[in-house]
């Protein structure tokens, strides 16, 4: 594992948008898995930068995306394909065709969740990873559980999850009780995986990172990752 420990949440973008930047120059048909969430949002303004000012070139680019909230239609301003439309794929040459989140409103949910699976194998799997944590130590949407998940899945969203999304809602009875997650098999098995995190998330970061592995933490199993690194910032 890597650990940059940065000041800022805008060096934490900057770090984390220098490895993506080698990674596409490298690849151009990279897939990516994206995440959502605020840690992202310095990361996605630095590509897009980078896109604008530097020729950072996505238009061969696929994404796939962590998860997306379940009953949420793809238009409302909280799901996360809207989150990813505005920070980031907006702002680039990527082909809308090319990114991908699972459809929160499928009538068959677990049929939606095969077919994520399917895709992600046709595309050859993921190159490059991005992630969060969540304070309970989610990734994705994967939840402290009994086991690890190794398909992609409808989970119930913790409480404390609830609540700390809510902060996007009007209140937290609006906020999705499920959502799609991809799962931890997928993402460990991503080439890559950089993990950003700023200072709110140390207690939780050092028991994932340093503590048991065990799937009560989902995020500790990223400690068996042959190439993880994480961006730490000080600040908030
Ligand atoms: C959501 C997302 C996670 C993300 C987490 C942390 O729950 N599903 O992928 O890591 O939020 O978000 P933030 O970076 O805003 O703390």
């Amino acid at each position: 594992m890597t650990l940059r420990t940065v000041k800022t949440h805008d060096e934490m973008g900057r770090v984390a948008a220098s490895i993506f930047e080698s990674e596409i120059r490298n690849k151009p048909d990279i897939v990516l898995g994206l995440a959502t969430g605020s840690s992202p949002i310095p990361l996605y303004k630095e590509l897009a930068r980078l896109h604008k000012e530097e020729n950072l070139d996505f238009s061969k680019v696929k994404t796939i995306n962590l998860d997306e909230y379940v009953g949420l239609p793809p238009e409302h301003p909280q799901s996360y394909r809207s989150f990813m439309n505005v920070n980031l794929f907006r702002e680039i040459n990527i082909d809308p065709i090319n990114t991908h989140l699972p459809n929160g409103t499928a009538a068959d949910l677990k049929k939606e969740c095969r077919l994520y699976d399917e895709l992600i194998e046709k595309l050859g799997g993921i190159d490059v990873q991005l992630l969060g944590i969540g304070y309970n130590g989610h990734i994705g949407f994967n939840e402290p559980d009994d086991l690890f998940s190794n398909q992609t899945h409808v989970v119930p969203l913790a409480c404390e999850t609830i609540e700390a999304n809510s902060r996007f809602f009007a209140d937290a009875s609006e906020v999705p009780k499920e959502a799609i997650s991809l799962d931890v098999r997928h993402i460990m098995q991503a080439r890559k995986i950089v993990l950003v995190a700023n200072a709110s998330k140390r207690e939780i970061l050092n028991k994932a990172l340093c503590g048991d592995i065990t799937p009560k933490i989902p995020a500790s199993v990223l400690q068996l990752h042959r190439d993880l690194t994480v961006i730490f910032s000080e600040g908030e």
